[in-house]
């Protein structure tokens, strides 16, 4: 998968792409990332990437036209999937993370601005936020995208690290999880659990998932009674 971002700040993406996964899946050719610094694409003279608002009002606006230099000027951008980060996009979700691990090539805009000129959504696909806050800029919002995503490639994680089983991925939290020690300053591993006894382990783990998603997400745990019939 081909990864584009269009950002103020390439530099706040040097280290999460030299570490861990990302930086693995990069090695392993199953990602590439190409920053763009859509300033060098300003065509004023002291490389101004914003305006004041038409109308009057307070703050500054993005301008359109750095944007959509540095948006054409990237390798088969006609038929890249072009997402733009921001609080007003619909909320980002596992399910969607998924989807977007199927496409050959994505383009992410992140702003740092109240407002974008309207004319930018007319170049991109559509508008993701990451949760019902709000962050200076989208480059955070783009790495937990971008971080998401990759991790589902098929590839990316070894069988060992599976995501089959993560959170979200059934409508339930996870079940808790034991390492040694067997006992750790007097808590005990759960019994059940050390026992060898699959069926039943399984049982203790969906359990104990469902008691944690009713109390921490009745939302989550409504969906997964209705998917599985009450
Ligand atoms: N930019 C600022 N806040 C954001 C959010 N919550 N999600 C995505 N992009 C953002």
């Amino acid at each position: 998968m081909r990864i584009d971002i269009l950002t103020l700040f390439p530099e706040m993406f040097k280290g999460f792409i030299s570490e861990s996964i990302m930086a693995r899946a990069i090695k392993n050719n199953l990602v590439e990332i190409h920053l763009h610094d859509f300033r060098e694409f300003s065509e004023s003279k002291h490389k101004k990437v914003d305006d004041y608002p038409y109308g009057g009002g307070a703050g500054m606006v993005l301008s359109v036209q750095p944007v959509y230099d540095c948006l054409t000027s990237i390798d088969g951008y006609e038929d890249a999937l072009k997402i733009i980060v921001s609080p007003q996009g619909e909320t980002f979700k596992q399910s969607k993370a998924y989807e977007l691990s199927n496409k050959d090539h994505i383009i992410i805009m992140c702003g740092h601005y109240e407002g974008y000129d309207e004319r930018i959504r007319d170049y991109f696909d559509y508008e993701v936020s990451i949760g019902d806050y709000v962050l200076t800029g989208g480059e955070l919002a783009a790495m937990v995208l971008i971080d998401s995503i990759t991790r589902v490639i098929p590839d990316v994680i070894s069988k060992d690290e599976s995501h089959i089983n993560d959170s979200f991925n059934n409508n339930l939290l996870e079940h808790p999880h034991y390492t040694r020690p067997r006992e750790f300053k007097g808590k005990e591993v759960p019994e059940v659990l050390l026992n060898g006894h699959h069926k039943r382990i399984n049982e203790w783990r969906l359990d104990k998932s469902l008691k944690k998603t009713k109390k921490i997400r009745p939302d989550l745990y409504k969906k997964y009674k209705e998917e599985n019939n009450g």
